[in-house]
């Protein structure tokens, strides 16, 4: 561990990401950023899951369009692990709306419709575990030694 508490998320490319081929350039962003991958899959999401996962948006006026899309095609389920791996994470991604994403993050540079903005990554360390729980077998995640060379020492 480089600095402080290590953490997971929930990483997801949205069935728009992986219909555009943009698979490997999200993948690539989280690993040249240096964290551990620990679980990768190919996944056609069963609705009752997709409903689950965004439980908390129930209420919301956009809700029954962004399960359909959830389960319009196929996501890739990707599991992280690494210090601030959570805030990192939504950082890398940016904003909801792909228009007001920074350049530079995954949203702010590969997206431009808050309907289909390619990626999800969770939004607390207490989401990371209840998604990663949700959407991975504990058999699936990997614990593995990164060998993590210190860079800069
Ligand atoms: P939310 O959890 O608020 O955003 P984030 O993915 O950045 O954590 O919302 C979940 C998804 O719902 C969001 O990625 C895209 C979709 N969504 C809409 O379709 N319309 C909206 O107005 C909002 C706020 C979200
Ligand atoms: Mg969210």
């Amino acid at each position: 561990m480089i600095q402080g508490e290590s953490e997971r998320s929930y990483v997801m490319v949205k069935p728009d990401g992986v219909q555009r081929g943009l698979v490997g350039e999200i993948i690539s962003r989280f690993e040249r950023k240096g964290f551990q991958l620990i679980g990768l899959k190919l996944f056609k999401t069963p609705k009752e899951l997709a409903e689950e996962h965004y439980g908390e948006l129930k209420e919301k006026p956009f809700y029954g369009k962004l399960v359909a899309y959830i389960i319009s095609g196929p996501v890739v389920c990707i599991a992280l692990e690494g210090p601030g791996i959570v805030a990192s994470a939504r950082k890398l991604i940016g904003a909801t709306n792909p228009l007001n994403a920074e350049p530079g993050t995954i949203r702010g540079d590969l997206g431009i419709d808050v309907g289909r903005n390619v990626v999800h990554g969770s939004d607390s360390p207490e989401n990371g575990l209840r998604e990663l729980g949700l959407w991975f077998d504990d058999d699936e995640l990997i614990q593995w030694d990164q060998h993590m060379t210190p860079w800069l020492k």
